[in-house]
């Protein structure tokens, strides 16, 4: 079985409305920018991963604009709400043709589980009891192969105070899962738009830069960062090993500040 290539985009925060930024950011040209980096001939990946907050303004729109800028890429998407999204517009939207909404799914060699944390109305991040238990049906459903877990919330604090405070407020429950399936080598998470790594047992746990705006690390408060859009690039082997890296625009996409105003 061959080396699967996946790509992990997150935080894309589209509109419906094009004139529309977040932070400064015009999210859909940023957006354009790093499908444009990461799809560079001869590193093509054979899936995609979004790991939610596709949209920013709870519209269909921004879930059609997210379609046809990733539906050219002509490899399966595979997409999680975050705590900006709206689930049920996402489900209508992004389950079907090319798209894939949650559930799990299986690359060459290996497993993916993409889970659901988004908690109506608040920035925190829940798996609800329904959810943890898919999530052992999916991992025995995959028990043959290596996994990598998808979800928008990280399941461990990343050391930003402001950050941890609106985190996965069950994570202790998703990493004792994590603790009695020992075929899952990754979860890979977004909503901190910075990178971060840390382990669980053998499991590592990744976040990813936004395709837009990021974030200081180690702040109590939220600052903006200077570090331009990134992405994630996972080479997942047939021996059940795996390669990460980040990859970054070479410049900013506008200019990401804070705006007070602004809903985390
Ligand atoms: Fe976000």
């Amino acid at each position: 079985m061959p080396t699967i290539q996946l790509l992990q985009v997150t935080d894309p925060h589209l509109y419906a409305d094009p004139a529309r930024r977040l932070y400064g950011v015009d999210t859909a040209e940023s957006l354009r920018l790093v499908l444009e980096a990461a799809l560079v001939d001869g590193l093509r990946p054979d899936a995609i991963v979004v790991t939610g907050d596709i949209g920013d303004d709870l519209s269909a729109g921004a879930y059609g604009r997210f379609r046809r800028a990733l539906e050219g890429c002509g490899v399966p998407v595979y997409c999680l709400p975050g705590n900006h999204d709206d689930p049920v517009s996402m489900a209508q939207l992004l389950d079907r043709r090319g798209f894939q909404y949650c559930g799990r799914a299986r690359l060459g060699g290996w497993g993916l589980v993409l889970l659901d944390t988004h908690v109506p109305g608040e920035a925190h991040g829940l798996i609800a009891d329904a959810e943890l238990q898919r999530l052992e049906h999916d991992l025995h459903a995959l028990r043959d192969v290596p996994v990598v877990v998808g979800l928008h919330h990280p399941p461990v604090p990343v050391g930003s105070e402001w950050l941890d405070g609106v985190g996965l407020l069950n994570g202790d429950r998703f990493l004792d899962v994590l603790d009695r399936n020992d075929h899952v080598r990754a979860v890979i998470a977004g909503h901190v738009h910075q990178q971060f790594e840390s382990r669980r047992g053998s499991v590592r746990l990744l976040t990813t830069p936004s395709t837009c705006a990021q974030f200081a690390p180690g702040t109590r408060t939220c600052v903006m960062d200077r570090r331009p859009p990134g992405y994630r690039r996972l080479s997942l082997h047939d021996d059940g090993s795996f390669d990460t890296q980040v990859g970054w625009l070479p410049a900013l996409v506008g200019e990401p500040r804070d705006e007070s105003e602004l809903r985390r």
